[in-house]
């Protein structure tokens, strides 16, 4: 596992970028964190959200991405990739972590410590 320190964050190397399915999404497991769902759109960008809806905590990961959003399964709500806000007509949000995408490996920013 690769890691580098920025400001209090350790960006830690979780899978290649072809690792996810375009439209997809990929789930990881990180000592003391919630699970984190990383989706790749169809464009490519890469996302990553705490892996539980806002509305009932349904598993984002298992929900359909278009676009820069993902519908939960459960019960159709849509949730901006970007910012992790419910859209309208629901309200609420789910926590967004860093993500970032170099030489075709994927990072994400976690707290560092512990
Ligand atoms: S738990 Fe996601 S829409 Fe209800």
């Amino acid at each position: 596992m690769n890691t580098s320190s920025l400001q209090q964050s350790v960006w830690v190397s979780i899978c290649g970028i072809d690792d996810i399915p375009r439209l997809g999404s990929r789930v990881v497991h990180h000592q003391g964190h919630a699970p984190i769902a990383v989706f790749r759109a169809s464009d490519d960008h890469v996302f990553a959200l705490v892996d539980r809806c806002p509305h009932q905590g349904g598993p984002l990961s298992a929900g359909l991405v278009h676009g820069h959003a993902v519908t939960c399964p459960l019960h159709s709500w849509t949730v901006c990739l970007e910012d992790g806000q419910a859209q309208a007509p629901d309200v609420g949000c789910v926590r967004k972590v860093d993500v970032k995408v170099e030489a075709g490996r994927v990072f994400l920013g976690l707290p560092g410590g512990s």
